[in-house]
């Protein structure tokens, strides 16, 4: 789980790198033609997509499989959920965050990779987009979860590693995390406050 979620901690940091040039002001210019130049380089972008889905496939078997371990360890519930022992509200949570990013991915991906753009501009359907209440909305609460499901599985590798009691490293994981889900946030926020 570790490795497959740790390709899409790659990705993420490219993708929000390359979604900050939407902010630059100057009428989607840099934005589309980044995306022009990743349109421009298939032999990198497809072998790439398709490692990403794969990762995801992987991933997302990988936790139902040990949810269901899980359950199977423990049939009946426990009576009461208190957040000892690392357990959190995003450790609780990781099964809820993670349906829904999933269920984002499908409808982002639906709305921008495969959505008609307008008069050839990816940036003005990212704005056309954001420009709703609703899609701005969602997003900023995707955003929340994202950033709690990457927060808490940076926590468990750390766990694993037997590094989760170095408060530095819990301190920049936070950082990060925030730095990320803050950064993607940031952009429906400004687009749809008309920036
Ligand atoms: C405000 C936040 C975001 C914006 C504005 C944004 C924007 C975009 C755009 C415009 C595309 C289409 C690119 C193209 O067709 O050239 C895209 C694709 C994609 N986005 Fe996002 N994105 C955001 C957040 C995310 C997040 C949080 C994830 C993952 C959890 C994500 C995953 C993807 C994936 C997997 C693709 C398809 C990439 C490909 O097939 O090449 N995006 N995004």
């Amino acid at each position: 789980m570790a490795l497959t979620g740790l390709m899409w901690y790659g990705f993420l940091v490219g993708h929000l790198a390359g979604n900050l040039t939407l902010l630059s002001g100057d009428s989607g210019a840099a934005f589309d033609e980044y995306a022009g130049f990743l349109e421009s380089i298939p032999q990198f972008i497809i072998p790439t997509e398709l490692i990403l889905l794969l990762a995801l496939a992987l991933h997302v078997y990988c936790a139902v499989s040990l949810s269901r371990e899980a359950a199977a360890a423990r049939p009946i519930g426990y009576r009461q959920l208190r957040s000892v022992g690392g357990r959190s509200v995003a450790s609780r949570s990781m099964i809820w965050s993670g349906l829904l990013i999933l269920v984002f991915l499908g409808v982002h991906i639906f709305t921008f990779k495969y959505g008609d753009r307008i008069d050839g501009s990816l940036f003005r359907l990212v704005q056309e987009t954001f420009g709703h209440a609703i899609w701005a909305g969602f997003y900023l609460i995707v955003m929340v979860a994202l950033g709690l499901h990457l927060w808490h599985a940076l926590r468990s590798a750390f766990q694993t590693l037997g590094l989760s009691a170095r408060p530095t490293l819990r301190r920049l994981s936070i950082a990060f995390c925030t730095i990320i889900a803050g950064g993607f946030a940031l952009i429906p926020a400004t687009m749809f406050l008309g920036g």
